[in-house]
């Protein structure tokens, strides 16, 4: 029997749906998943795809199944499982034969592979891919890190796979070892903040201005033909249009207000401050998510608080496009933080992490794709090395139309009782970004009051420590 092309490890959503996407673009895959049950009914349910489907039962038949040097994909939990399955797989593997981890990992595991692995023949790639479980079968946008050579050998299957954006594939190679799980994380962050943001406009709406979840879903698709165009848009209105089954009631008002996250969010926060490069509109939307699993102490706070009752918002057809233009400019603060940390981790790491590539590659199958990744393609194409976006003629321009909207509706909520924790942060980055003159100077001051650690002066010159000690 001809040997496969590639293997995928892990049959849950995303593994089974990719290796499908693959043996639908005609390569020969042989699959392997824990469960064997799982791995048998996967392929029943092929259809005519399983005549490409090679069912493994053993991680010994799997590897032989595959034609030398092996791709193999393992797309499995992110963290210990993942070294698990590489301990298990490196006996049987053999030289030159190339391992992806295609799960959302800490791209510093990846690096710790990368090394751990270095020694052998064994070649790793470390791979973002996003997409959910309709990306995975039809198209994921995919983040490639690796040593360039890997690369170059799994790159037509790869872009074979990948969402294509008017006709380019939406797969690319980024840098070396961490850099495509790297990108995947802040890809995520950015995900959180524009999720986030969307979750305040709408509670503006519902909560500020009483609107329905139809009237709301009418006013998301309206969104998504202009400048927020976007998948996060589209779905949302499909959200709000839905109705629970049991009880008739919009689906979005049976869900309970909690929600979850896997980590790559939290990641991304993290990242941005080990860099020194801050994300305030992701750290506020991991801070959101975390507050809202809070559920009983948010529920004894109301008690004992109160809810304000300050007035509501104004309804009309201005209002609500005071809210697009703020969910635009809250927008372009999280893609410029996103974008900016990348540029520093780039450095950081020697990564020469390709800007406009990586927008362009989050054009078409990705959860964060939208018609605005194209402007911050077209801006970094034209200043690769700009340190944030909103310093380009496009996105300085975009950000002065709608930045007063951001401030009217942030200023709105703040004085009503409305929260919009990463709305509010985004206006105050701009606000902070833009101003020559600091209050840094009182803080250094204080810093060298208590701890003698120096500042520099605006003359230019440096002082060892100031007077403070001749006023006490
Ligand atoms: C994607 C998604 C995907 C997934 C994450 C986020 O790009 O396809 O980001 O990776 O939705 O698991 O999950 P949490 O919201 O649970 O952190």
């Amino acid at each position: 029997m001809t040997k496969a092309d590639i293997g995928v490890i892990g049959l849950g959503v995303m593994g089974a749906n990719l290796a499908l996407n693959i043996a639908d673009h005609g390569y020969r895959v042989a699959v392997f998943n824990r469960t064997t049950q799982t791995t048998r009914d996967f392929h029943a349910n092929a259809g005519e795809l399983a005549r490409r489907i090679e069912v493994c039962e053993t991680l010994e038949a799997f590897v032989a199944a595959i034609e030398p040097p092996r791709p193999i994909i393992i797309m499995i939990k992110a963290g210990d499982p993942v070294d698990q399955q590489i301990a298990d797989l490196k006996p049987l593997m053999a030289d030159d034969d190339i391992l992806i981890d295609a799960g959302n990992a800490n791209f510093r595991d990846t690096m710790r592979r990368f090394t751990e692995l270095a020694p052998g023949g064994i070649k790793f790639i470390g791979m973002g891919v996003s997409g959910g479980e309709e990306g995975a079968r039809f198209g994921p946008s995919i983040m490639v890190g690796g040593a360039y050579q890997s690369w170059l050998r799994v790159e037509e299957v790869l872009k074979a796979i990948s969402a294509k954006h008017e006709g380019t594939p939406c797969a690319a190679w980024l840098g070396e070892n961490g850099a495509g799980h790297f990108v995947k994380t802040i890809h995520n962050g950015i995900e959180y903040a524009d999720m986030q943001m969307i979750a305040e406009i709408y509670g503006v709406m519902r909560d500020g201005m009483g609107m329905d979840a139809k009237a709301m879903a009418g006013i998301f698709a309206g969104w998504n033909e202009g400048p927020l165009d976007s998948f996060l848009i589209e779905i949302t209105a499909k959200v709000l249009a839905a109705d629970d089954p049991e009880t008739g009631h919009p689906m979005v008002d049976m869900i309970l207000d909690a929600a979850g996250q896997k980590g790559t969010g939290r990641w991304s926060a993290i990242e941005s401050q080990q860099i020194g490069v801050p994300a305030p509109a992701i750290e506020a939307a991991v801070g959101a998510r975390s507050l809202s699993a809070m559920v009983d102490v948010r529920k004894r706070a109301e008690q004992i608080l109160g809810l304000p009752d300050l007035g509501n918002f104004e309804c009309g057809d201005q209002a609500v496009a005071m809210l697009e233009q703020a969910l635009l400019a809250g927008k372009i603060a999280a893609y410029a933080q996103g974008f900016a940390v990348m540029s520093a981790a780039s450095s950081e790491n020697q990564w020469n992490l390709p800007m406009p590539e990586i927008a362009r590659i989050w054009r078409a199958g990705c959860i964060i794709r939208s018609r605005f990744l194209d402007e911050i393609a077209g801006a970094f194409t034209l200043a690769p090395d700009v340190e944030n976006l909103v310093l380009t003629p496009v996105f300085s321009e975009m950000l002065k139309q709608s930045e007063h909207a951001l401030r009217l509706v942030v200023s709105e909520a703040v004085t009503k009782g409305f929260p919009v924790p990463a709305l509010a942060s985004a206006i105050s980055y701009f606000d902070q970004l833009r101003r020559r003159r600091g209050t840094a100077n009182l803080v250094q001051a204080q810093r060298d009051f208590f701890g003698a650690h120096g500042f520099k002066r605006t003359d230019g010159s440096e002082s060892m420590h100031g007077p403070w000690n001749d006023g006490q």
